[in-house]
């Protein structure tokens, strides 16, 4: 049992969270606020198919790592036409990262501030995707983040089914080499595509689902959630849910 201070401590923690994410008032009757804040160091580890790293002069046993193996499918896709997005597009947004890390971010397809920048999620989506990430406990370079299509769609548009197809190689090889525990999709598009399923992300959300035999939590799009800010209390619902599977639960 904690002592009144402690109590006290992690509240203001809590408060000052809701208030950086935009919330104006608490709902009273949430009774667990104190397990709201999770203070997680290390989000690495997870043997897989691809070694973490190589021991030096191992040459006759060598696996590639993660980072060269996500190297190497990054030059595969090379200056990618594959499909209809390449014409529009200033750079392609691979993904970047922690490729050791355990929990890996999939969202719909870069903006314009990430088309500019080749990275995903540095808008204004992004610095609510960042704040979220670092409330769950973790630095935005602990963890990877990526997107279902890697090229920006003209004027914002949803990607259509032909782009996803056609880019759907690469967020499932991503997937394959970081191997996270735990993957959460954001947004509708990022849900529907990853689980080729027609659910609404408002019933999809709030679940585990199953990619490639990890669990998937999709939950609400930054962007939404910027328009939508009540959406943020069942967001966090789903991110305290990660939490606890990536403690063991
Ligand atoms: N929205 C996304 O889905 N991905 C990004 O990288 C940026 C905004």
């Amino acid at each position: 049992m904690k002592n009144k201070a402690g109590v006290i401590k992690e509240l203001r923690k809590a408060i000052e969270f809701y208030s950086e994410l935009g919330f104006e008032y608490l709902p009273l009757k949430r009774e667990d606020i104190p397990g709201l804040i999770s203070k997680k160091t290390s989000i690495t580890g997870r043997g897989t198919a691809y070694a973490n790293q190589n021991r030096a002069g191992d040459e006759d046993n060598y696996v590639p790592d993660k980072k060269d193996a996500l190297k190497n499918l990054r030059k595969d896709i090379g200056d990618c036409h594959r499909c209809k997005l390449s014409e529009n597009r200033k750079n392609i947004v691979f993904g970047e990262g922690n490729p050791d890390t355990e929990l890996m971010f999939i969202g719909e397809g870069p903006g314009r501030d990430e088309d500019i920048q080749a990275r995903p999620f540095v808008g204004d989506a992004g610095k609510l995707l960042a704040k979220m990430i670092l409330k769950m406990g973790f630095r935005r370079e602990e963890v990877y983040i990526a997107n279902i299509v890697k090229c920006r769609p003209p004027y914002n548009r949803d990607p259509e089914q032909d782009e996803i197809t056609t880019c759907r190689p690469y967020v499932e090889k991503q997937v394959e080499i970081i191997d996270p525990r735990v993957i959460i999709s954001l947004g509708r598009i990022a849900a529907q595509s990853l689980l080729r399923s027609k659910i609404p992300i408002s019933k999809l959300r709030g679940s585990f689902h199953d990619f490639q035999n990890i669990p998937v939590m999709p939950t609400f799009h930054p962007a939404y959630l910027l328009r939508n800010p009540k959406g943020k209390w069942l967001t966090w619902d789903d991110m305290q849910k990660v939490l606890e599977k990536l403690k063991g639960g």
